[in-house]
């Protein structure tokens, strides 16, 4: 799992117990420059909720990453419980106490663990929200967090990764299929065509309830470094993608779907045909919110690069080979100007 790079940790700052903060410290006050672009939501178009079971889900997909990088779900036959239970195990953890929880935290050039958002480092404000990242197995962590009953929460998260990488799978073909790429042309598919290689990490987020909410940032402006991410948020909203030509817009929560977003990963496989949506989490006076990202890429050591036959036969690639490791390197380094530093020079 070396793949997963963190970014350094802002290690001056401290870990915060949000539930005694009254007001904004400077340390989270956000302005429109601090963040990037800058822009008011507006909700004059939405992204679009796809039912698996449409007849036409591939296409109603394709179209999705083609104009918006992102769509919701329904009818993805993972089990309600299991979003639930995936919400009660990150609300469970959050409610810890910070004495508690800094039992578990991040390591300083580790991935797995509580912290800080992972990309904080990037930016010189601190975020209205706490993380959780899971890379392999939960236990190192959960016994520290739970000496008693680690085990209930740890399956919990087992078997949320084991649902999210299969329906991951499957988003890649259908995404994909929709594009015209078949099972031949993706060598690491593996034989049975079901990525059983390919890896994933759970990214739990913590939104606390915020005083001011109008100058607090939840998760600054990104796109994701993975092929794709699936996103569960509970019932409260905050996230926003960016629309071109739009500005941004709100993902409202719909019981019981799934977010799925383009990654950059992705973005470079289809030579662009499907651009890695920019979002963020914006805060809320009253409400406190949880989403769960699970972040999807390819195995150890395969090169990602444009498919063949999505680039032009008297084309050159849009971008160069690269494994999601070199690709995080190169995002630690540039941050949102990753994907041009990966471009082909043509
Ligand atoms: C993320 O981008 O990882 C999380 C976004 C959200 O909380 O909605
Ligand atoms: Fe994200």
């Amino acid at each position: 799992g070396d793949a997963f790079i963190a970014h350094p940790i802002n290690l001056h700052h401290k870990h915060q117990d949000f539930t005694l903060l009254q007001e904004v410290p400077d340390s989270y006050t956000w302005t429109q420059s601090d963040d990037y672009p800058s822009g008011d939501s507006v909700i004059s178009e939405s992204v679009p909720v796809i039912d698996l079971n449409h007849p036409n889900a591939l296409q109603l997909i394709g179209h999705a990453c083609k104009t918006w990088g992102v769509f919701q779900v329904i009818n993805h036959n993972i089990p309600i419980k299991l979003l639930d239970n995936i919400e009660c195990v990150s609300r469970s953890l959050f409610s810890l106490p910070i004495q508690q929880k800094l039992k578990a935290a991040r390591s300083p050039h580790g991935v797995s663990g509580y912290g800080f958002a992972r990309i904080s480092s990037h930016f010189s404000k601190l975020m209205w929200s706490e993380g959780f990242t899971v890379l392999g197995s939960p236990l190192e962590h959960f016994c520290k967090l739970w000496p008693q009953d680690y085990s209930k929460y740890s399956n919990v998260i087992e078997d949320y990764e084991k649902e999210m990488k299969i329906l991951a799978g499957s988003f890649m073909w259908l995404m994909l299929g929709s594009l015209g790429i078949s099972k031949e042309d993706i060598k690491w598919a593996g034989p049975k065509g079901d990525f059983k290689e390919d890896r994933g990490a759970l990214q739990l987020n913590y939104y606390p309830a915020c005083p001011d909410p109008e100058r607090a940032m939840g998760l600054a402006a990104h796109t994701d470094s993975t092929l794709l991410t699936i996103l569960y948020q509970n019932c409260t909203s905050g996230l926003q993608v960016l629309k071109d030509g739009v500005g941004w817009v709100t993902v409202p929560p719909v019981h019981g779907a799934l977010v799925v977003n383009v990654g950059d990963l992705l973005h470079m496989l289809s030579n662009g045909s499907y651009p890695s949506v920019l979002h963020r989490a914006m805060v809320n006076r009253t409400q406190d919110r949880i989403s769960v990202a699970y972040l999807y890429g390819p195995p150890n050591g395969v090169q990602i690069s444009p498919l063949p036959k999505l680039v032009g036969p008297c084309q050159t690639p849009l971008y160069r080979p690269v494994t999601w490791s070199e690709y995080l390197s190169t995002k630690a380094k540039h941050f949102d100007k990753a994907l041009l530093y990966v471009k082909t020079c043509a």
